[in-house]
């Protein structure tokens, strides 16, 4: 390698910000390496202009055996450029034991990138977002500061570790740089950090800390539009993130700097949450805006050009919490096995008239194999609470599990409750989902997506043991709520009815660490079905090694793991019913499946389809909800703002006369700017006075006058989970007009300073948004 005799890059930082922010990287002295920098208008190769035609992939998301398939596929679709995250919990999840191995192999992924004829632009973070557990952030910083709101800060806790962690890309990857013979072109700093935060600061440590790896490349950050201006720095190449409207996009970057215009994220489609219909992306439209970035001479990444499966227990969450599920497919024009049909066509031919002098399009790679497999039986099943590691840790009152090293996995709680009358027992906070039972008796179900942190407890005649079995799915991806703290949070409570809040103490606590990737604990299996949590087994044999999709759907929720590999978490509420099963990972001969299923299955059965089934909700076979006899109560409370939003769709912050403090709050629509009878809404944040978004991890919708569920996915959440791009809309049809009404939770009691707005996303003339308004905030603004 070349590497020692380089020179180290300097950037004309006083001159460029003269210059308007221009970024002008200077790679002194000769190489037999292209050069690649970042001129005025255009990226330069060797001193010529060179449009970015990229597409994302995460290897993490692809088997490793698959990784050039799709980089071919990748490359035939009309893309010169692939752009990879790392996921630093991926590389780090036990801390300072770092791994690059395997399907981890970052390098090996660059190698066969340039092999096929691609560029790289490597993202690594620290923080990544993208669907992935807490974002890419390891959950051990948790440990580190007690607090909420020091991931992403300068805070010693997360930015020693974060600069470990990039001297540690710079070694490994730092190689792979154009500059050194390698493919990288470009690294990018954090991600949208101004969505979060606004320390400019926070982004020069980061910024430095890439150069001090030894990064010599040149540096960018990426923001969706509207956050661009926010924390863009002098002499520091932004691209803007969006899904439409290039226009606008391309406009607030021209407006910061003079430089090539470039999309750091075009979606191609959007990402599943559990529970939640299917998303899709339009072709027609990408298709148009792809040609006009192109025609104005931008460049642009797709998210994702090939979504791929989060494998294992990979899967991040929105929030406040709707996880995601497994298949990340994404509807994106390389579909999750790899397939390319009209999508990936349509993005081809729109692609075709826009190739550099002399370039080529490959043929497109052929799809890899399907098979199905007959259905089998797992005829042998193993209780989750009989087989418990023995070591158990004591504590007096139960703390989130990163504070007793368990990094996720099933986690039980035991303990003594005396003889006494019926009441409520009651936990601080709950991540995941818990199962409570009473000797040995279901008494009922702890989820923390209603906040339901309770269980009745009946009347006692002699001490009875609790047991408690708890689930995490997985860490919130997404704003200040990456701070999420697993496992039952104490003090915990009985209250007898008409008595005082006890403390309940002395617990037990025994768990199944699942680790960096979903290792199975040692588990005695029987003939026959066991009720409740449990592991089962079964196995199929294979004459062959090709793709097939199991089908879940008989199933409950839980995990699959595949001759010992954890293939993912699967949820027969949908919309995914099937999950993604390479042929490489399939042996030829005997297979075996294991399955931790916690309600239990209809059927203990699997069969390999070969079509997957991404779109098929079953919201009945979910854990029971809360009952919804909610009806609001305004009458009496006096409005804390009332006024009209200003059209279009630009987010706008409503301050209030006077700071309000309740636990709830309520929007109140009284008409839209279309006269039409809905209401949409693609954002709401409460603000306190230091004028500061309020953190929303506590939040529930507590009602929403009626949603739009079927036609699209106008969930009530939409309108509190931090993505401008959905929103909450009212019902379609039988639905009532104006006033509309959405009343959220905040958890406890807050003081409010004013609300930041964002009005549904679009076109001028979009239906739903909101002309005049009223907003609320009292302790309780709606009646059970
Ligand atoms: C953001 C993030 C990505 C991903 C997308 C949604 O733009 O930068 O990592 O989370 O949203 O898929």
């Amino acid at each position: 390698m070349m590497r020692a005799n380089l020179p180290r890059r300097r950037l004309l930082q006083g001159a460029a910000a003269a210059a308007g922010g221009a970024l002008l990287p200077i790679h002194a002295g000769a190489q037999a390496a292209p050069r690649f920098a970042v001129g005025a208008s255009d990226f330069l190769i060797d001193g010529k202009p060179f449009q970015i035609r990229c597409g994302e992939m995460h290897f993490a998301r692809v088997p490793r055996e698959y990784w050039g398939h799709r980089l071919k596929a990748i490359k035939a679709m009309g893309l010169n450029t692939v752009c990879a995250y790392l996921f630093w919990n991926y590389h780090e999840w036990r801390e300072g034991k770092f791994d690059w191995s395997g399907q981890r192999d970052a390098v090996e992924f660059c190698r066969l990138a340039q092999q096929e004829g691609l560029w790289v632009i490597l993202r690594p973070g620290p923080y990544a977002c993208a669907e992935w557990e807490m974002g890419g952030l390891p959950w051990w910083l948790l440990k580190k500061n007690p607090g909420d709101a020091f991931l992403r800060t300068r805070d010693p806790a997360f930015i020693d570790p974060a600069r470990r962690y990039l001297r540690e890309v710079g070694r490994v990857l730092g190689p792979m740089q154009v500059t050194q013979g390698g493919p990288i072109l470009m690294v990018q700093v954090e991600n949208e950090y101004g969505f979060f935060g606004e320390d400019l600061d926070y982004m020069r440590v980061l910024r430095q800390a890439l150069l001090d790896a030894r990064f010599d490349v040149p540096l960018f950050q990426c923001n969706p539009t509207n956050a661009v201006a926010k924390t863009h720095l002098a002499g520091m190449l932004s691209v803007a993130n969006f899904g439409s409207d290039p226009a606008g996009g391309f406009k607030a970057l021209a407006a910061v700097q003079q430089a090539p215009l470039m999309c750091g994220e075009y979606y191609s489609g959007w990402f599943d949450t559990w529970g939640n219909p299917h998303r899709r992306g339009d072709n027609t439209s990408a298709v148009v805006d792809i040609q006009a970035m192109l025609k104005a001479n931008g460049s642009f990444s797709l998210y994702m050009a090939h979504g791929g499966t989060t494998f294992g227990l990979w899967g991040g969450c929105d929030r406040p919490f709707r996880p995601d599920t497994t298949s990340y497919d994404y509807d994106a024009p390389i579909s999750e096995a790899g397939w390319m049909g009209s999508k990936f066509n349509a993005y081809r031919e729109g692609m075709r008239p826009f190739l550099a002098a002399g370039e080529v399009l490959p043929e497109a790679p052929a799809r890899n194999p399907v098979m199905s497999i007959d259905a089998f039986a797992l005829s042998e099943s193993a209780p989750v609470l009989a087989n418990l590691p023995s070591r158990a840790i004591k504590a007096v009152s139960p703390e989130p599990i990163e504070q007793y090293d368990i990094s996720r996995g099933l986690v039980a709680y035991r303990v003594q409750l005396p003889a006494g009358p019926a009441g409520l027992l009651a936990a601080a906070k709950v991540r995941d989902l818990a199962w409570v039972y009473i000797d040995g008796k279901l008494a009922g179900t702890m989820d923390t997506r209603h906040r339901r942190f309770s269980v009745a407890v009946p009347a006692r005649s002699k001490p009875v043991t609790v047991e408690i079995l708890l689930y995490t799915i997985a860490r919130v991806n997404f704003g200040l709520e990456v701070h999420d703290r697993k496992g039952l949070h104490g003090p915990v409570t009985f209250t007898a009815k008409g008595g005082a809040a006890q403390a309940v103490e002395n617990w037990e606590i025994r768990a199944i660490d699942f680790d960096a990737d979903g290792v199975l604990p040692p588990l005695s299996f029987k003939r026959g079905r066991a009720k409740g949590p449990a592991f089962w087994r079964g196995g199929f044999e294979a004459s062959r090694q090709a793709d097939t999709f199991l089908d879940m759907s008989s199933w409950g929720q839980g995990i699959v793991w595949i001759n010992g590999r954890c293939l993912g978490r699967y949820w027969s509420i949908g919309p995914t019913q099937t999950m993604y099963l390479p042929g490489p990972w399939i042996r030829k001969g005997r297979n075996e499946i294991v399955v931790l299923d916690l309600t239990g299955p209809r059927s203990a059965r699997i069969a390999g389809l070969t079509e997957p089934i991404l779109d098929q909700l079953n919201p009945e076979l979910d854990l029971a909800r809360p009952p919804s006899t909610v009806k609001p109560a305004l009458e009496g409370v006096a409005p804390a703002q009332a006024g009209e939003f200003a059209p279009g769709g630009a987010t706008q912050d409503v301050m209030f006369a006077a700071p309000v403090k309740g636990r709830q709050f309520c929007l109140e629509s009284l008409s839209a700017f279309d006269g039409k009878q809905y209401a949409a809404v693609a954002e709401i944040s409460l603000l306190g006075k230091d004028g500061k978004t309020i953190n929303q991890q506590s939040w529930t919708i507590a009602y929403a006058s009626s949603e739009e569920l079927k036609k699209e996915d106008g969930s009530a959440l939409n309108a509190i989970n931090g993505q401008a791009s959905d929103h909450w809309h009212t019902a379609f049809s039988g639905g009532a007009g104006h006033p509309h009404q959405l009343i959220i939770d905040l958890g406890a009691q807050v003081e409010v300073a004013g609300v930041r707005y964002t009005p549904r996303q679009g076109a001028d003339g979009v239906t739903g948004r909101i002309k005049q308004y009223r907003m609320y905030v009292a302790d309780k603004l709606v009646r059970e």
